[in-house]
């Protein structure tokens, strides 16, 4: 039969299928059942579980459907993929901050946060368990991630804060240098003739904070730079500056249509060396930072 949507699909695909089958233990050991699965396994369908164990309808025994954990580890088996994050926890933050003037403005930046989102995916693809702390972007979260969504500095520190401890934190979120001074209860009044005068404060630095944050300091802290010019000095000065580990220096001269495009040429800058990568898109920059990540932690925790 092929009447629903699940066996429709399979009926249609070319591709493998791995099957993760759950139902009461006298169903699944009845001949029909284990008839159908021979000529299933036949046909080259793997099987996860099902699992000896207890029942939604108070039985015991096999056709416990397998714990999700373990049809994620048959699925990254069979395509191969390692997973060499596994046991580690990352934080990202992503996208712009929001902050606002009144209940209606806000201050905010051209950040479309593709990078640090790219950055979590890529993460949590090698078996990081990810946080990702956004400010409003226009991207869906990503899948197998943990999204926090913020709108201001402040909100995305105290996000950033209680996802620790973490072993590695990414700061890619154009976060915004200054908030305004004071917020206006109400929607500020155009008076002809006067214009308001908007004082700013000084937003916390998230990137500086988590490197200095004594014992849940993450063992490795990477930030960014987005500089116009003199780009390696300037994230040499930035990485002294802000105490973390790595920096990626990413060229943002209108010229480089990096923000809110989909390439970046970045430099990763450490206290040791500095690597110059060829321009590539923020897939795959995510990729090669989650890459040496991975390679700075070296075997699975
Ligand atoms: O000082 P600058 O804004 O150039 O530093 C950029 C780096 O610092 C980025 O990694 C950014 O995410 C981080 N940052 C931060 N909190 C701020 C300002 C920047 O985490 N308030």
């Amino acid at each position: 039969q092929a009447d629903d949507l699940a066996s429709t699909t399979l009926l249609a695909t070319d591709k493998p299928v791995m099957i993760a089958p759950a139902m009461n233990v006298r169903m699944w050991l009845h001949d029909a059942t284990q008839t159908n699965l021979a000529t299933l396994r036949t046909r080259g369908i793997t099987l996860v579980g099902p699992n000896d164990g207890d029942m939604a309808c108070g039985e015991y025994g096999p056709g416990r459907m397998a714990e999700a954990d373990e049809i994620v580890d048959a699925v990254i088996g069979w395509f191969g993929v390692s997973a060499p994050l596994a046991g580690r926890r990352a934080l990202v933050t992503s996208g712009p901050t929001h902050e606002p003037i009144d209940p209606v403005r806000y201050i905010a930046n051209r950040s479309s946060g593709r990078q640090g989102h790219a950055i979590a995916t890529a993460l949590a693809r090698r078996g990081a368990a990810t946080t990702l702390i956004s400010g409003p972007t226009h991207l869906d979260d990503p899948a197998g991630v943990t999204v926090v969504h913020i709108e201001t500095a402040r909100e995305m520190l105290a996000a950033c804060e209680t996802a620790l401890p973490a072993d590695v934190a990414v700061c890619a979120a154009a976060v915004a240098d200054w908030r305004a001074g004071t917020i206006a209860d109400q929607k500020l009044k155009k008076d002809a003739g006067s214009v308001p005068t908007l004082t700013m404060a000084e937003n916390p630095d998230i990137l500086a904070t988590l490197s200095a944050a004594g014992n849940s300091r993450p063992g490795l802290v990477v930030g960014f730079a987005a500089e116009t010019e003199n780009l390696v000095e300037h994230a040499r000065a930035k990485l002294a500056r802000k105490g973390c580990d790595w920096i990626l220096a990413n060229d943002v001269s209108p010229a480089s249509g990096t923000f809110g495009g989909g390439d970046n040429t970045i430099h990763l800058v450490t206290a040791k060396a500095v690597e110059d990568w060829p321009r590539m898109s923020k897939t795959d920059v995510a990729e090669r930072l989650a890459d040496r990540i991975a390679d700075h932690f070296g075997s699975p925790a």
